[in-house]
């Protein structure tokens, strides 16, 4: 029976106290890496989710880092190196909330926030986890974007701004260490359900899936499963790729 296996291999899992993360970090736990549990604000989020993972005896510990600084990651390489290795598998989730309003509306510094939690957050992970890879010749660089970068649509422009941004940072990294036998890749979730809204009547919402092909919304554990997928020797020969997991809402053309 084939299985993803990532034993023996350390994850690191940014923003993994969110919706998606905290499902994103203990899929790769129950898949049997060890995870280090990056968090901003929410420490006790952080210890909470460690304590779970390592009941399916992998190792897991919190670690926090302002994703937008360099010397806060790089204080956060230190630490997980030390308690847990260096990582194999980096999965950039992490991104900042701020108001969705116009364009013309738009505080600057949404901007710059959204330029600093989705494009700095990649070239600050990339640069400071990549080169351990480089010496093992094994790596996977997963990052989290979203439909709405295909969608373009109103009072998206600082999200959208961002994950375009990011986009062609990772695109890039993509050619400039393929040859190192890493894999850079991005799962594009749409608007799914996670405990923010599971079990309740927010679950559903109707005006958004009937654009959907699948005429319904996906779940958390449906991006945490492509991101496993991505970090399994099962996705070796896939890099570059921008992967859609939104039931078909958009659909990247060739
Ligand atoms: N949920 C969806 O339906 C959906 C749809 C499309 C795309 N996405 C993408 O999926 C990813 C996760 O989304 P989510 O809904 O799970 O978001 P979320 O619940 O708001 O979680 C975001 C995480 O980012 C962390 N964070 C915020 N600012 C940070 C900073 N400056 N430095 C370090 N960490 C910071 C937060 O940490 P603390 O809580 O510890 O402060 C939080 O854990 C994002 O990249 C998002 O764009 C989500």
């Amino acid at each position: 029976m084939m299985k993803i296996d990532l034993s023996n291999r350390v994850a690191l899992v940014t923003g993994a106290t969110g919706e998606l993360g905290r499902v994103i970090a203990r899929t790769l736990g129950e898949c049997g890496a060890d995870v280090a549990v990056h968090y901003f604000k929410n420490k006790e989020g952080a210890e909470k989710l460690c304590a779970e993972i390592t009941a399916m005896n992998v190792r897991a510990f919190p670690v926090h880092a302002d994703v937008g600084s360099r010397e806060e990651i790089m204080r956060m390489r230190e630490i997980v190196h030390e308690r847990l290795g260096a990582p194999a598998i980096i999965v950039n989730n992490a991104v900042s909330q701020y108001p969705w309003v116009s364009v013309l509306e738009q505080a600057p510094e949404d901007y710059e926030s959204q330029f600093r939690t989705c494009v700095m957050h990649n070239v600050l992970m990339a640069q400071i986890f990549v080169p351990a890879m480089i010496e093992r010749r094994f790596g996977r660089v997963i990052a989290i974007n979203t439909e709405c970068a295909m969608q373009n649509l109103p009072n998206q422009s600082a999200y959208v701004s961002g994950k375009r941004g990011m986009d062609g940072v990772l695109r890039v990294l993509a050619r400039e260490i393929g040859a190192h036998q890493i894999t850079v890749n991005q799962v594009a979730p749409g608007w799914m359900i996670s405990d923010r809204q599971r079990g309740t009547p927010e679950e559903v919402q109707i005006g958004y899936s009937s654009g959907v092909p699948l005429r319904r919304r996906g779940y958390d554990q449906d991006i945490a499963n492509a991101v496993a997928f991505l970090a399994s020797d099962l996705a070796a020969f896939i890099t570059g790729a921008y992967i859609p997991v939104c039931g078909g809402n958009v659909m990247p053309a060739i």
